[in-house]
This record gives structure tokens, sequence and C-alpha cells, in this order.
């Protein structure tokens, strides 16, 4: 048996649905399928506004430009995330500062990103880890005491909650990703959701590259010009259908995953060398992915090797940003995020799919138990 890392998941209606898109004759962004995707969003998890993309990489761009990061600007964000985070306000001139992370979840700690606050920041960019909240109430908190703006990159996190309310609802921006590797898959897709009433019609003319299309397609204009800068953030009818399917069957891809997580728990809570990550109790999870930190970094190659004897395919995590070839040119070097170095280089993220719950967990788990056997 062959466990891959991951597997894109198909639910019900992908089939008839991209069908359907296909026939409609319109294909393009924010056309039916588009808007179904959105009214679903915005009534199963109450975000203010939806803005669909081409991918979880351009929502966040999208979400700097409508902030406005321009050269100069500081933006504070861990170092223990994608490059996708900080390319997207790198791309527009400003400069990262990184931060570290809580080893409890890996995500940002918030008890260290008011050190690192000067005259020139102007955004955090938190993450959501595993699908795992963020501390997003503290990080409001410090981003409205200093005036500024939090973008969550919300990539893993649809569907996870913080105290009730879902990811993504609380900051000013966030930023999803659908891509094959995430609960829901339209291939290559994203999200950026607007929370400030104000930004929405702007994030609209950023959207459709710079023009007020919208205004036309709405009725209110018989011809749209340029307005604004702006881009092609949209994501096509097409993909919008296989998504729609995806989200549509939320709860059953929820409670699939959450079988996963589980017996995962239930086996590393056996060996108590091996650190696994902590959900506090106000979170909700998605069940995006599971992780653990091993003890030394000989016992993480092995466990991956031996693993990969048995096909069953584990991998490490993020390389941290801050000591990688780019993240050096802005001056730091791997010993200024020790806790980010030392969690990064002994993680491994488990092989987590929803249909590995009904076929190759047990081998999975057997697997697993075998080479710890062997390790401790
Ligand atoms: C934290 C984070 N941000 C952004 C992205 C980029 O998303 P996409 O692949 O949809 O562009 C990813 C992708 O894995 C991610 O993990």
């Amino acid at each position: 048996m062959i466990i891959p890392f991951n597997k894109p998941y198909a639910s019900k209606n992908e089939e008839p649905y991209v069908l359907e898109a296909l026939r409609s004759g319109k294909h393009c962004g924010n056309q039916s399928f588009c808007n179904r995707v959105i009214d679903l969003m915005k009534k199963n998890h109450e975000f203010h506004e939806v803005f669909l993309t081409p991918s979880g990489t351009a929502a966040l761009e999208m979400g700097a430009v409508l902030a406005g990061i321009t050269h100069g600007d500081e933006v504070i964000l861990p170092s223990y995330t994608f490059s996708s985070t900080v390319n997207a306000i790198v791309l527009f001139g400003a400069t990262p500062v990184f931060c570290e992370v809580d080893p409890k979840t890996m995500n940002i700690d918030p008890a260290k990103i008011e050190q690192l606050i000067s005259p020139k920041t102007k955004m955090i960019i938190p993450i959501d880890y595993a699908g795992v909240s963020c501390e997003i109430e503290q990080i409001m908190d410090i981003a409205t005491k200093h005036n500024l703006i939090v973008m969550q990159d919300c990539a893993q996190s649809y569907g996870s909650y913080y105290k009730d309310k879902a990811c993504g609802t609380q900051a000013h921006l966030a930023a999803f990703s659908f891509h094959e590797t995430k609960n829901y898959n339209a291939g290559e897709g994203g999200a950026l959701v607007v929370n400030i009433p104000e930004w929405v019609e702007r994030a609209h003319f950023l959207q459709e590259k710079g023009t007020d299309r919208r205004l036309v397609l709405k009725g209110v204009k018989s011809k749209y010009s340029w307005v604004d800068v702006g881009s092609s953030y949209l994501l096509s009818d097409i993909l919008a259908a296989m998504l729609l399917s995806q989200l549509e069957s939320e709860s059953e891809i929820t409670k699939n995953r959450s079988l996963i997580t589980e017996a995962y728990f239930n086996l590393f809570k056996n060996y108590n060398k091996v650190h696994f990550f902590q959900v506090p109790d106000y979170v909700v999870l998605n069940h995006h992915a599971f992780w653990v930190v091993f003890d030394t970094v000989a016992n993480q190659e092995l466990f991956l090797t031996k693993l990969k004897v048995k096909n069953v395919y584990a991998y490490i995590g993020y390389l941290p940003l801050h000591s990688s070839e780019k993240g050096k040119t802005y001056g730091y070097k791997a010993s200024d995020l020790p806790i980010t170095e030392e969690y990064a280089s002994k993680l491994v993220r488990l092989p987590f799919y929803t249909e590995l719950s009904e076929n190759g967990l047990d081998y999975c788990i057997q697997s697993m138990t075998e080479v710890l056997n062997e390790i401790y």
C-alpha cells in the first residue's frame, strides 16, 4: 500500500457543476458559480465580503495592494511560513520583519510582536499553521493600539474557529487558499476576505484590472474605464464550480479529516520524546494537517526514511524564511530566531488527506507505530 503525503479529494458534484459551468457560456470571473461560492462562504462563516482569486498567493497580493503596502513600509510576520506570505509585501517594496513563533502552535508569538514595531510598521501578517488559528484577538489589540493593519494568512484554516468566530472574520483582511493540497480544492484558487466596509468598493476595482467594470455589470454605468491600479485577481467560473461542490461538503470533509487527527493524537501521546501541536480549547480545528517535532534531527530523519521504506510519505515543514537565501539579504542570520530554527529543523508533517480516513489510515498508523518503536 502507498500512502502519499497529500491527495486531492472529489466530493459529489464536481463533475455536474463543472459541466454546467462549461455549458453556461460564461467562463470568466464573478459569474454564477463564483457568486454561489461567495454567498455560501458568507452564509456559513459570516465574512463581510469575499473576492475569489486565482490562488492564496494572489489573495495575499491583492490584500497588500488594498492595504497600500509600499516602499519603506515594514511588515511583521513569522519566519515560519510559506514564501507567498512574505512575497506579497516584498513585491511592493516593503521590508519583512520576522517574528518568533510559539512552539505550541508554530504560529507567531504575540508576546514578541510589540518589540518589533517601529514608526515604519504598517501591517502584521499572522498565519494559522496547520489550520490552528493564531492568537487573533491579542494581535488585533496590538494592531489597534499601534494603528496597524492585520492581514491574516488563512491559507490553511478555512472552516477553523477562534472563540466561536470563523478564522478570517476578525482581521481587517484574510487570505484563503483553495490549492489542491488544502481541505477544499479548486485545483488552484483562493479568496480575499475584506472586513472593512469602506475598502470593499476599491477591492472590486483592484480585482478587475483597476477598472469599474463592476458598475457596468450592476447596470450603474454603460462603459467601464480605468479608475485605479489593479490586476487580474479573478477566479474562473469553471474552477468556482469545482470549489462550490467542495464547500458544500464541508461537514462531511471535516468529519472524515477529524478521524485522522484523532488517530494521530492517540498514537503520538504514547511517545513523550515527540512533541506535537497543542490546540487551545477555544480553537475549533478544520483538521487541515498534523505535525510533530522530534527530540533530535537524527530521529526526525530516521522517522522519514524508515516510513518511506514502508511507502508512507511524511514531509518536513517550512524552511524558515529569515535564514533562507533571500531572507539573509535582509540582514538576518539563523541564530536571530532560535526557536523557529530549532523546531523547524526537527518538525515532520504527517500524511493528511480526506480519503485517508476511509482508505489507508490503519496501515499508516501501524507503519508509524513500528517505526517509532524501532527509534524509541
Ligand atoms: C501559509 C500559506 N500562505 C500562502 C500559501 C499560498 O497559497 P496558494 O498555493 O493557494 O497560492 C500557502 C500554500 O501552501 C501557505 O501554506
